[in-house]
């Protein structure tokens, strides 16, 4: 069997750079599903699709040509939309807020679970979502979920922007955290929950380094 590492948790929580840097190391495949439901907005926005319109949302859900690529030494992955580099535009709140949205119409999880269930190749996957540890990859050799209080994710992100020449207010910034974590962890399909088998990390007070720590002695044990 292939080992997969699923990594869940809510925004902000820095899943992202915990999966990348923890691939790197073990030379596994990586699953950024976030990126696969941010697409998925950024295609329903670009065309102008009402999102109840589960017919046309379907379509867009088998057609989708996506890809991502890691390029050597860079800190970033890049994703690929129908052959157009749109890493900047995905990660933004806008869209972040829209694939919150229509992540939760049941339809949409389960057609795209196919598509990530793929990314399970050898020689090993680290996976980073929602719900990789309950329903992508339930058999998952290897589980963590990750945690940090609303504050210190909204902090995170702040400094995030600030890093990327950005300016953002605090209060408005944990306020999308909260909204986010409430959309995430009340809706009905594959809401936003700790595996049982999975080892639940509070990131709060630990910096990147030592969580990635704990991650990879929990692969190497
Ligand atoms: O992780 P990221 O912020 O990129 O995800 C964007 C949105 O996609 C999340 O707010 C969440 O609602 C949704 N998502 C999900 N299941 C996943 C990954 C992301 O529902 N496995």
């Amino acid at each position: 069997t292939i080992p997969i590492l699923t990594i869940d948790g809510p925004s902000g929580v820095g899943k992202g750079t915990v999966a990348r840097i923890v691939a790197q190391k073990q030379n596994w495949n990586l699953l950024d599903s976030g990126a696969i439901y941010r697409a998925f907005a950024l295609t329903v926005d670009a065309r102008k699709i009402d999102i109840s319109n589960e017919e046309a949302l379907e379509k867009i859900a088998q057609t989708i040509d996506l890809e991502f690529k890691t390029k050597l030494g860079n800190e970033l992955v890049s994703v690929y939309l129908n052959g157009k580099d749109v890493s900047n535009i995905l990660r933004t709140e806008k869209i972040g807020g829209m694939a919150s949205k229509i992540a939760s119409i049941g339809m949409v999880r389960a057609t795209l679970l196919k598509w990530q269930k793929d990314f399970a190749k050898a020689p090993g996957l680290v996976a980073d979502g929602r719900d990789m540890g309950t329903t992508v990859f339930p058999n998952a050799l290897f589980k963590v979920y990750l945690t940090a209080s609303a504050d210190e994710r909204a902090n995170r992100r702040l400094r995030q922007m600030q890093m990327q020449g950005s300016k953002g207010i605090i209060s408005q910034i944990l306020a999308k955290v909260k909204v986010r974590d409430k959309h995430d962890s009340l809706r009905k399909y594959s809401p936003l929950k700790p595996a049982k088998d999975a080892l639940i990390i509070d990131t709060t007070k630990l910096s990147i380094d030592e969580v990635i720590t704990q991650v990879v002695a929990l692969i190497e044990a």
